[in-house]
C-alpha cells in the first residue's frame, strides 16, 4: 500500500522510517518532507494546508493511507475534507476530524470535556473580552504563579506562567483586548498552577478500542536545567522511569478510559493519536493538555521502541480493527537529542551545510529542518535541524550514544542541550 505522511519535521521522518520497515509497504510520500524523508519517500512540495492539492496528489499516486503529522491540518478539517469527497473516501486517514481536533484546537473545549468526564485536571475558568473584570476577580482568588492560556492554537507559545498578580492582570488584558496571540487569545483559560513532574502519554485509538504507546518526557526549554525560552523541544527520553505500572494504571483508569469513552458518548468519532500532556502531583496524574497528534521530538523516541509492524497498526487504526492487533514494545530505552541552529528559538541563519551525516550508524538521525542541495549536500533550513536518537539498556546509556554521534556531526553554530534526562 502507498502511504502519505503530512508534515516536514523529525516526527514525520520517524513515522516514515518506521513505515518503511513494514513488509507490505508500497511507495511512501512526504508532504512536503525534508532532506531526511527524501531518502525513504518522494517529497511532494505542497503545503499541508492545501487540501485540494493533497487530495489530487493522493489520487494520482494511488495513496491508500494518510498519516497527518501536525495539528494545523487536523484542526482545519483535513479528515472532514477527505470524507466529503466521494473520490477520496476510500483513503484511510490517521488523524481525527475537526470536532475531535478541538481537544487541541480549543483549550476551553478541552477543559470542559475533561470536566464533563471527571478527568483530573487543574481547576479553571475561561473568559472572553467582555469578562475582563470577572477575569481579574478570578485571579484574586488564586495563589501565584498564575497560569494563563490562549484558547486557540498559538504554535506552543500561548501559555504564560506569571509570578505576580499585576503581571497576570496586564497579560490577561493584552491577550483578551490587544490580541496578544491573535485570534487564539480572544478567549483565555485561567487555571490553577500544578506543581510536579511532567510526562507525556500517547494513545492510539480507532474510536472504539485503544492501545497505549510508550511514555516519553520532552525537554522544551532552550537552556540547560530547563531554563530560558520555550522551543519546540530539545530532546526526549522513553520510557519515563517514574511512570511505573501502578502509575500507568492510574493514568489508564482515570484519564485514558474516560477520554476514549467520553468521545464515544459524545458521538465524536476519533481516529488517530491522542497525546496527553500529564503532570504527576504527589502520586496522582493530572492532564495539562491534549494534543491530537504525536509529539515532536517525542515521536523520535516512542516510535523507535514499537516492535510491531507499524503499517498494520496504522491500517487497523484507520479501518477500526485495532482490537485485532497486538502492540509490542521494545524493552530498550530510547533517547533523542535535538541539534538546533544557533540563535533558535530566536532568529537564526539557514543554509549552513551539515557534515558528518555518514558517520552516524550507532544512532538513528531524524531530520527536522534540513534541505537537500542539487549536489546531494544537506543544509540547515529550520530552527530544529536534526534529532539524534539512540537505544540503550536505560536512558543514560542511550544518551551517551546520542552525544557520541553528535560529536561527529557539524554545522555552523550548532547548539544542543547537554543535560537531557537531568531530572530523572
Ligand atoms: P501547554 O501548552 O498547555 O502544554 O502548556 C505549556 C507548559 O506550561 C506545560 O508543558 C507546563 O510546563 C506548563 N503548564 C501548563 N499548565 C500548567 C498548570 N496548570 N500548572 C503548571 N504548569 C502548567
Ligand atoms: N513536544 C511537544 C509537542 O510536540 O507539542
Amino acid at each position: 500500500m502507498n502511504v502519505m505522511v503530512l508534515g516536514s519535521g523529525g516526527r514525520e521522518h520517524a513515522l516514515l522510517w518506521k513505515l518503511h520497515q513494514s513488509k507490505q509497504i508500497g511507495k511512501l510520500y512526504a508532504v512536503p518532507g525534508n532532506a531526511g524523508t527524501a531518502a525513504l519517500a518522494k517529497n511532494l512540495p505542497l503545503s499541508v494546508e492545501d487540501f485540494e492539492a493533497i487530495g489530487n496528489a493522493a489520487l494520482e499516486n494511488e495513496i491508500g493511507l494518510i498519516l497527518v503529522g501536525p495539528e494545523v491540518p487536523l484542526v482545519q478539517g483535513f479528515r472532514d475534507f477527505v470524507e466529503a469527497r466521494e473520490e477520496l473516501r476510500h483513503i484511510g486517514i490517521v488523524g481525527p476530524a475537526k470536532v475531535g481536533a478541538m481537544l487541541e484546537g480549543s483549550k476551553d473545549y478541552a477543559k470542559a470535556f475533561m470536566s464533563r468526564h471527571n478527568i483530573p485536571t487543574a481547576a479553571y475558568r475561561s473568559f472572553g473580552p467582555e469578562d475582563l473584570e470577572a477575569g481579574y476577580a478570578f485571579l484574586e482568588t488564586l495563589t501565584p504563579p498564575y497560569v494563563l492560556k490562549a484558547d486557540g492554537l498559538a504554535a506552543g507559545k500561548g501559555v504564560l506562567i506569571l509570578d505576580s498578580l499585576a503581571e497576570a492582570r496586564e497579560e490577561l488584558k493584552a491577550m483578551l483586548l490587544e490580541a496578544k496571540f491573535g485570534a487564539a487569545s480572544a478567549r483565555v483559560v485561567i487555571e490553577e498552577f500544578l506543581s510536579g513532574i511532567e510526562l507525556s502519554c500517547f494513545v492510539l485509538t480507532d474510536g472504539n478500542s485503544y492501545k497505549i504507546l510508550p511514555t516519553a518526557k520532552d525537554y522544551k526549554r532552550i537552556g540547560e536545567g530547563d531554563t530560558g525560552l520555550n522551543t519546540g523541544g530539545m530532546g526526549a527520553v522513553s520510557p519515563v522511569p517514574f511512570a511505573d505500572a501502578g502509575f500507568m494504571q492510574k493514568i489508564e483508569e482515570r484519564i485514558i478510559i474516560p477520554t476514549v469513552e467520553g468521545l464515544k458518548q459524545e458521538n465524536i468519532p476519533y481516529v488517530g493519536f491522542i497525546f496527553i500532556g500529564l503532570i504527576k502531583v504527589g502520586d496522582d496524574p493530572y492532564v495539562i493538555e491534549y494534543n491530537v497528534r504525536m509529539g515532536d521530538p517525542e515521536t523520535e523516541v516512542v516510535i523507535p521502541r514499537i516492535a510491531s509492524d507499524f503499517l498494520e497498526l496504522m491500517q487497523a487504526t484507520a479501518n477500526g480493527t485495532l482490537h485485532k492487533t497486538t502492540l509490542e514494545v521494545s524493552p530498550e530505552a530510547a533517547t533523542t537529542v535535538v541539534m538546533v541552529s544557533g540563535g533558535y528559538p530566536g532568529s537564526y541563519a539557514k543554509g549552513h551545510e551539515i557534515l558528518g551525516l555518514g558517520n552516524t550508524s550507532d544512532s538513528v538521525v531524524f531530520h527536522a529542518g534540513t534541505q537537500a542541495g542539487p549536489d546531494g549536500s544537506v543544509h540547515t533550513s529550520g530552527g530544529r535541524v536534526l534529532a539524534v536518537t539512540s537505544y540503550g539498556q536505560d536512558f543514560k546509556e542511550a544518551l551517551k550514544t546520542s552525544y557520541k554521534t553528535i560529536e561527529g556531526i557539524q554545522f555552523q553554530d550548532a547548539n544542543f542541550r547537554k543535560d537531557i534526562g537531568f531530572d530523572l
